[in-house]
């Protein structure tokens, strides 16, 4: 019940510790062959150490002894045909073995011959599972169907890579609702190794540890192995039955191993506690087997009755493409313009290479050409810090090495290339969650393949939003946004478990994730780090400047910024901060008028001495950080300009005066006889005078509630000093019937009586909303006249 917990994937934050020794505790020296005998049944014969050969007769003798102490199988052993043994590579022996050239304690594997046709046969309990307990409570993090299949690729990958150049290096994936399949290449897995396949925590990689840290970047060396259950737990996640099956090159037969995960949870695989074994067979390859590998030796992963299943074949191989992209195809640095193909992936029949799509191919298109911002870090744990182990409980190698590459994606027609990659990956199936505001500006690769989940908003070096910048690099802010850094680390860095994150804890995680932070850690990290910019180290203050150096420079060549928002920034230190608003010294503001308010009404410079100084009236004063915070969205010009057409024609821009003939023709006469009433209506910014038809159309007279002035002064002469004011009066609007939008002021003043007295009389006429024009009517009086006419 034990397995059953751990399958269920809850014991993820528990550490794996390492077998001390992967050969067992078993002290005693011997030499071990395993009898394949043809009834199905398996013997193990120990022979001392110091023994040079036993004859065939003394081996059958012996086996013969066990095979009757335990066999209660229906077909029996022919005892008494001429028997002989055959190893893995056909060879007979039909007299004796020589064991000197054995290695001890190593199990060798002979078939028993008795003469009778070697059908397919699956042999009990031919392997042995010897699972590390300790191990078992400790299996690695909830695999997602992508994750659990990279493990049992990174198998593969691996295996091919040991093939020389001239072998095919071919993985081949197929997955269908019945079955999963992993083939590879590779050299294959003989009775010894094939064995360790499913020994938890028997790794043979740990050796090319030390072989995979530094060489060239992108670190194309797939050691991926280090814990040793990566393809067992793989595929019981992925589902019930399991079926390994691997030749050699020399060998020439295909050995199989068959494992039934509710067998191996309910225990009832034969064996005590520590030891479960499991069926096993022998048989010859297929010819699709053997067409498939040129250079007879391969292996094949087949996981039948799948639990965990792939829903939609083409995002599997994007997803897949992304996660081994520089092995299936990468341009040679050195060499301009080669692509290099190392392996051959195949999902479904369909060659990754070909397949269009996947989140790499689709960022790269939206990156811009310029040069990369490149960086070669190198880790060191300092004397002091030798004995670090990672949370896996691994040690930490001695070093560590990774390549940053920064890669500018710019303002394109005033749009985010990000945005505009964001938007093709959710269009393309990718369950994408980010936005430009929150994206994800790190990537990591370890060994040249993805680490899906370790991928990072920024590294320190990297984020200028709520840096204290020079007033002058305020584009920096805005500039950094446009950055991603892919990260190739070597095999100097740890990876989780379930290989889909670097090590937490890890002294190499921590100190790339702080690369550039100035302010020391917590903790001393333990850390040395040499920073090297085309073979050049340098600094964190040289990385910082050389970093703005590059970001200036893309900013400048590569930001479509005409059309943006760009061109509109103008760079100032204000003298009146606090009439501005402005909370925070230390923080770039900006000062922006919204589509609604009128230019006159929005900010203005009212002296340009040394620190200018502003007048806010109605626009606003935010921190640029609204911007980067992703509560500001673009828009595109077209749609800015029209909802400034909009905004202008649905205000008020002019009041008018309803001459007598309107005022008829709307019936006021009659219901309002007063002859010194001033009918006004206040005009949207859509009416164009001097269309007659439309002068009492409701559309071109606003119904909204404004509230109109009119102040009528008078004077005797022109002069203005003169004017004296008798008249002031405020109106809301009045409806007639259906009509809305009159504003109707009745000047009448005892004391004034209006257009008595000779002189000019000026009507300002006014509402409140600063876009709609004041209206002023001038009226030259003769001294007895009582005509007038305000038109
Ligand atoms: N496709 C394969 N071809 C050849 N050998 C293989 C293949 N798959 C697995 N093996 C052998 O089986 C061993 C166990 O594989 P497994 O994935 O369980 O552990 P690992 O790769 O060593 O470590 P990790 O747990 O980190 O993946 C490998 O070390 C390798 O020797
Ligand atoms: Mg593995």
């Amino acid at each position: 019940m034990l397995l059953g917990v751990n399958m269920d994937g809850n014991c993820n934050s528990l550490t794996p510790k390492k077998r001390p020794n992967d050969g067992g505790s078993d002290s005693r020296r011997v030499y071990k062959l395993k009898i394949l005998l043809p009834n199905g049944t398996t013997v193990l014969v120990e022979i001392s150490q110091g023994t040079e050969f036993i004859t065939v007769n003394e081996l059958v003798n012996r086996v013969k002894q066990q095979a009757e102490k335990t066999s209660d199988h229906k077909k029996s052993v022919n005892w008494d045909a001429d028997l002989c043994f055959i190893d893995d590579c056909d060879y007979v022996f039909r007299n004796c073995l020589r064991l000197t050239k054995l290695e001890l304690n190593r199990v060798y594997y002979l078939r028993l011959d008795d003469g009778s046709p070697p059908a397919m046969i699956y042999y009990k309990d031919m392997w042995d599972l010897t699972p590390d307990l300790e191990l078992l409570m400790e299996l690695p993090a909830e695999y997602t169907f992508e994750a659990a299949l990279a493990d049992l690729i990174d198998n593969s990958l691996q295996a091919v890579w040991a093939n020389d150049e001239s072998d095919k290096r071919l993985i081949s994936v197929e997955v269908s609702n019945e079955k999963i399949s992993i083939f590879d290449t590779g050299p294959g897995m003989d009775s010894v190794s094939i064995e360790k396949w499913e020994e938890m925590g028997a790794t043979l990689h740990k050796a090319y540890k030390s072989q995979v840290i530094g060489g060239k970047p992108p670190y194309l060396k797939p050691a991926f192995g280090m814990f040793g259950y990566g393809g067992y737990i793989a595929s019981m996640h992925l589902g019930r039955r399991i079926e390994v099956s691997s030749k050699t090159k020399i060998g020439k037969k295909v050995y199989t191993l068959h494992l039934e995960r509710d067998a191996l949870v309910s225990g009832s695989v034969s064996g005590s506690k520590a030891t479960w074994r499991t069926y096993g067979g022998l048989r010859d390859p297929t010819n699709d087997e053997l067409e498939l590998s040129p250079g007879e030796s391969f292996t094949k992963v087949e996981i039948f009755e799948p639990t965990m299943r792939s829903t939609n074949i083409r995002q599997l191989k994007c997803k897949l493409k992304d996660i081994y992209f520089p092995y299936i195809q990468h341009d040679d640095l050195s060499e301009k313009g080669r692509t290099i193909m190392p392996i051959e992936f195949q999902v479904n029949g369909d060659d990754l290479a070909d397949t269009p799509g996947g989140e790499v191919e689709v960022t790269n298109l939206a990156s811009c050409i310029g040069p990369e911002f490149i960086l070669q870090v190198r880790f060191k744990l300092n004397h002091d810090n030798a004995t670090m182990t990672s949370s896996q409980g691994t040690r930490s190698s001695n070093e560590a090495n990774a390549r940053l590459r920064c890669v500018y994606f710019p303002l394109k027609d005033g749009k985010e290339s990000i945005e505009s990659l964001i938007e093709a990956l959710k269009e393309d199936g990718y369950d994408y969650i980010e936005e430009f505001g929150n994206f994800r500006h790190v990537s990591c690769r370890w060994l040249g393949r993805l680490l899906p989940d370790a991928c990072w908003a920024w590294l320190p070096f990297m984020d200028f939003r709520q840096r204290k910048t020079d007033i002058s690099e305020v584009f920096l802010k805005r500039s950094c946004m446009r950055v991603k850094c892919f990260i190739e680390a070597d095999g100097g860095f740890s990876p989780t478990s379930s290989k889909t994150d670097f090590a937490h804890h890890d002294p190499y995680t921590t100190a790339l994730m702080n690369l550039g932070n100035k302010q020391p850690l917590e903790k001393d990290s333990g850390v040395d780090i040499d920073i090297r910019r085309d073979g050049k180290s340098l600094n964190l203050t040289q990385l910082d400047e050389q970093y703005q150096l590059w970001l200036m420079e893309m900013h400048e060549k590569y930001d479509e910024v005409d059309s943006g928002i760009d061109e509109h920034v103008l760079i100032v230190n204000p003298s009146n901060k606090k009439e501005l608003h402005i909370s925070n010294d230390e923080d770039a503001w900006i000062i922006c008028r919204t589509i609604d308010i009128s230019g006159k009404d929005g900010c203005l410079l009212e002296s340009v001495e040394e620190n200018p100084k502003f007048n806010l009236q109605k626009s606003l004063s935010l921190p640029i950080n609204v911007i980067d915070a992703g509560k500001c969205l673009a828009v595109a010009d077209s749609e800015r300009n029209n909802q400034i057409v909009k905004n202008y024609q649905n205000r008020p821009s002019s009041i008018e005066i309803l001459n007598t003939r309107q005022c008829r023709e709307l019936g006021i006469e009659a219901s309002l006889p007063d002859e010194h009433e001033i009918i006004a209506v206040v005009r949207p910014g859509t009416y164009k005078s001097g269309i007659p038809s439309k002068h009492l159309d409701q559309k071109y007279v606003m119904k909204d509630n404004f509230e109109m002035s009119l102040v009528i002064t008078y004077s005797t002469n022109k002069k203005p000093q003169d004017e004296h004011k008798f008249y002031s009066g405020r109106v809301a609007p009045s409806s007639l019937g259906d009509f809305h939008g009159l504003y109707v002021f009745k000047p009448r003043c005892t004391s004034h009586p209006l257009f008595q007295n000779g002189g000019i009389f000026t009507f300002t006429f006014s509402v409140g909303d600063s876009s709609c024009e004041k209206r002023v009517v001038k009226v030259p009086v003769k001294a007895t006249c009582d005509v007038y006419n305000l038109m």
